[in-house]
């Protein structure tokens, strides 16, 4: 039986939890801490987590629209194309809520937010090396489609850059 989800802008009671989740997953995503995401979060375009019936948080995400003050290599591959997109920084879903749509969820909500500032595509990376199967999975699932790949991290990680287009049919 599916369970209720909530999406709701990040606030500043959520910071802690938020960080936490995030920090767990490095490298999968880079390291934030409380201070990093405060830092982040008005760079962002969109800030959002989804709460399970309970109130916890089963995740979140963090999408970032061009122009933006923010030094990532694989944000700024993308703002170098001179593409209308709107990044996805990062997304992570708490271990106990994994494979229950969350994730689709929240990206739902990134894709609303891109059709309703008119933006053409939805954009993020994921680790090729080392692999980040459960993400290849998701983004495929969703519909994205590989568009270049880099290596970063002082050549420690490969990504692949990826691209949903939104303009079609909702
Ligand atoms: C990647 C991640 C965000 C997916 O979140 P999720 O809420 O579990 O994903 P969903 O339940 O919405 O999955 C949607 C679909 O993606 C695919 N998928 C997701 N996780 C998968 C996995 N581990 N293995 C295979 N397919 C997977 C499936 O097709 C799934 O649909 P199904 O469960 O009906 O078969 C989550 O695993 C996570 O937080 N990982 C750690 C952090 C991370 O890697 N973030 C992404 C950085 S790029």
């Amino acid at each position: 039986m599916s369970r209720p989800l909530y999406v709701a802008p990040i606030g500043a009671h959520h910071l802690d939890v938020v960080a936490e989740l995030n920090d767990r997953e490095v490298p999968r995503v880079s390291h934030l801490g409380p201070d990093g995401l405060r830092a982040l979060l008005p760079v962002c375009d969109l800030g959002v987590v989804a709460t399970d019936g309970a109130g916890a948080v089963a995740g979140f995400v963090l999408a970032i629209a061009p122009g933006a003050p923010y030094e990532s290599v694989n944000y700024r591959w993308f703002d170098a194309r001179g593409d209308d997109f709107l990044y996805v920084d990062r997304v992570v879903v708490a271990a106990t809520h994994r494979r229950r749509r969350v994730a689709t969820k929240l990206y739902d909500a990134v894709v609303a937010r891109a059709r309703a500032t008119a933006r053409d595509r939805v954009t993020c990376e994921v680790n090729i090396r080392p692999t980040n199967d459960a993400s290849l999975a998701m983004h495929r699932d969703r519909g994205f489609v590989e568009v270049g790949r880099q290596d970063t991290t002082g050549g420690t990680l490969t990504v692949a850059l990826l691209s949903l287009d939104v303009t079609g049919p909702v």
